[in-house]
């Protein structure tokens, strides 16, 4: 297990005709990688981009894309986001029919493959999973948008997650993602949380660098 925390600005909240300067931005502010948000509105409510956009963001920063796919059967799209550029491509378990198959798949591309878990949604349905992955992502909140509350009782899948990473493949992350802020950073953190998706949290900031080095290291 890591204990150096990465913080991955999500930039669902952006300016949408502004994405590459925002990237930018981000990656002059400390941010350790960039947190696309691909959502196909029937996964998740709202619609986001695709595979061109994270082609086209590669261009504007050197940071790993961390590309979160909340859209129905990934098994269909995963190869076109590993073809555009994403660096890490988590998606959903609930999403997909072969999930193992899905991970296969993006390892062999050579990039990180990450599950996700939605707030409702047991660590059980990974449990096969684990120990051919490289991330697991806890939705600390439910898929679809920026700024919304942190759900409490996800904090104990990610001890759970983590616990059962230690044993099995304690290489792996636990990432978390939804309502990450000054407050609740620490308390994923304690958790066993070691990439930090915030959105609003950092876009929102009067000094982004500020509030991305205070999630990495906050005072208890
Ligand atoms: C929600 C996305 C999250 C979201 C986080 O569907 O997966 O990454 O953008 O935004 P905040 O940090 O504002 O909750
Ligand atoms: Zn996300």
């Amino acid at each position: 297990m890591t204990n150096i925390i990465k913080i991955s600005p999500s930039i669902l909240t952006a300016d949408f005709g502004r994405l590459g300067e925002a990237v930018a931005e981000l990656e002059k502010c400390g941010a350790d990688m960039i947190h696309l948000d691909v959502l196909d509105g029937q996964f998740a409510p709202t619609m986001t981009f695709g595979p061109p956009m994270v082609k086209a963001l590669k261009n504007y920063t050197s940071l790993p894309l961390d590309v979160h796919i909340m859209v129905n059967t990934p098994e269909r799209i995963a190869g076109a986001f590993i073809e555009a550029g994403a660096d890490a491509l988590t998606f959903h378990a609930e999403a997909a029919i072969h999930a193992h198959r899905v991970v296969q798949q993006i390892r062999a591309a050579g990039i990180k493959a990450g599950v996700a878990l939605n707030p409702g949604t047991p660590p059980e349905a990974i449990a096969y999973l684990l120990p051919d992955i490289d991330i697991v992502l806890v939705m600390t909140v439910n898929p679809g948008y920026g700024g919304q509350k942190l759900i409490p009782q996800t904090l104990t899948k990610v001890s759970v997650v983590r616990s059962w990473l230690d044993e099995i493949n304690p290489g792996a992350e636990v990432s978390v993602d939804g309502g990450i802020n000054e407050r609740t950073a620490p308390l994923a953190i304690e958790a066993g949380a070691s990439i930090l998706v915030a959105g609003s949290s950092v876009l929102d900031a009067s000094d982004k660098a500020v509030m991305i080095e205070q999630l990495r290291q906050p005072q208890r």
